[in-house]
């Protein structure tokens, strides 16, 4: 069987059942060819790779994570071990988050109508993986970037991904809770902290259930730990620095409590929402709100 015909098998089987997408695919073909794809070592830019026949051994291999992928509903990144984001494939397992945070199209487009200069010094604050902080240091070459994670396990992953990118000079991580062992400034800090209340996580599809908690809940209905960067961050921010926070759905609730204050949620062409951008001054003149 050639591979294009193998996928739409996969695909089949995916539809038959509900799984839950959302972890670098929206639907059962994307994420069949992901499968498929990855677990053979193929190129998604080769035409030849669609047309490479299969072998009856391989599909057992494959055969046993879509028994995994249906049966346990672990999400195809951690069963392959790889993810994608901005472009570039990283070492993705369970001790980290599955990487889909729309921070990476805003990377790509060197954050367009936001930033208008390079960033020397840039903090992934909630690296996880470390895909956001290293994204942004292959985009701005010249730049140092910091990975920030509460989590021993996520900044062991978050090192290998920068072994994997040549980054080492560049790149570092430290471990602290949010801000509290971070001593230095930076023109721009990136976070996608934890943002979902323990109530709504509970309720989330099987799949979420692979990834770290620690990654995705946080109290005070999922604004804990995004309202506490926004009060402390501007001590971290260069005088024309700048944050980028994801608040995900947590941008109806957030937007709510802050009414008064002109929060600027940023688009997005590839899918994406709960994204804003605010200046150091505005962190300053909005600080006592935080709370
Ligand atoms: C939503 S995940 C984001 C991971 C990665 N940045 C991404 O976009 O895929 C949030 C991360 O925040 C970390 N985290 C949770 N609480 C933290 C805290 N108090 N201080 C620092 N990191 C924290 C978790 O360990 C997790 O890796």
């Amino acid at each position: 069987m050639r591979v294009c015909d193998y996928i739409n098998v996969v695909a089949a089987k995916f539809s038959a059942q509900h799984l839950s997408y959302g972890h670098g695919t929206d639907n059962p073909y994307d994420e069949a060819s992901f499968l498929v794809y990855a677990k053979l070592n193929l190129d998604f830019n080769t035409e030849e790779s669609a047309t490479r026949s299969v072998s009856a051994s391989e599909i057992n291999q494959i055969e046993t994570l879509v028994r995994m992928r249906i049966i346990n509903r672990t999400p195809v990144a951690y069963l392959v071990g790889r993810a994608w984001f901005a472009g570039r494939e990283y070492f993705c397992d369970s001790r980290a988050l599955i990487p889909r945070s729309p921070i990476a199209e805003l990377i790509q487009n060197e954050f367009a109508g936001v930033l208008d200069f390079a960033p020397q010094q840039i903090l992934d604050l909630c690296c996880g993986g470390g895909c956001i902080g290293i994204a942004a240091a292959i985009q701005y070459p010249r730049a140092q970037v910091d990975l920030v994670d509460i989590s021993e396990d996520a900044l062991a992953l978050s090192k290998k991904n920068i072994t994997l990118h040549n980054l080492g000079s560049r790149v570092q991580t430290s471990h602290s809770n949010l801000f509290m062992k971070v001593s230095k400034k930076f023109d721009l800090i990136l976070a996608n902290p934890p943002y979902v209340s323990s109530e709504e996580c509970d309720a989330l599809p099987m799949e979420y259930g692979h990834e770290p908690r620690l990654g995705l809940v946080s109290d005070d209905e999922g604004l804990e730990l995004p309202m506490s960067i926004l009060k402390d961050a501007e001590r971290f921010l260069t005088e024309n620095g700048v944050l980028i926070l994801e608040v995900g759905h947590s941008h109806l609730v957030l937007s709510e409590r802050l009414k008064d204050i002109p929060l600027l949620w940023l688009e997005f062409g590839m899918g994406g929402e709960g994204v804003l951008a605010i200046r150091r001054a505005e962190l300053v003149q909005y600080k006592a709100r935080f709370v």
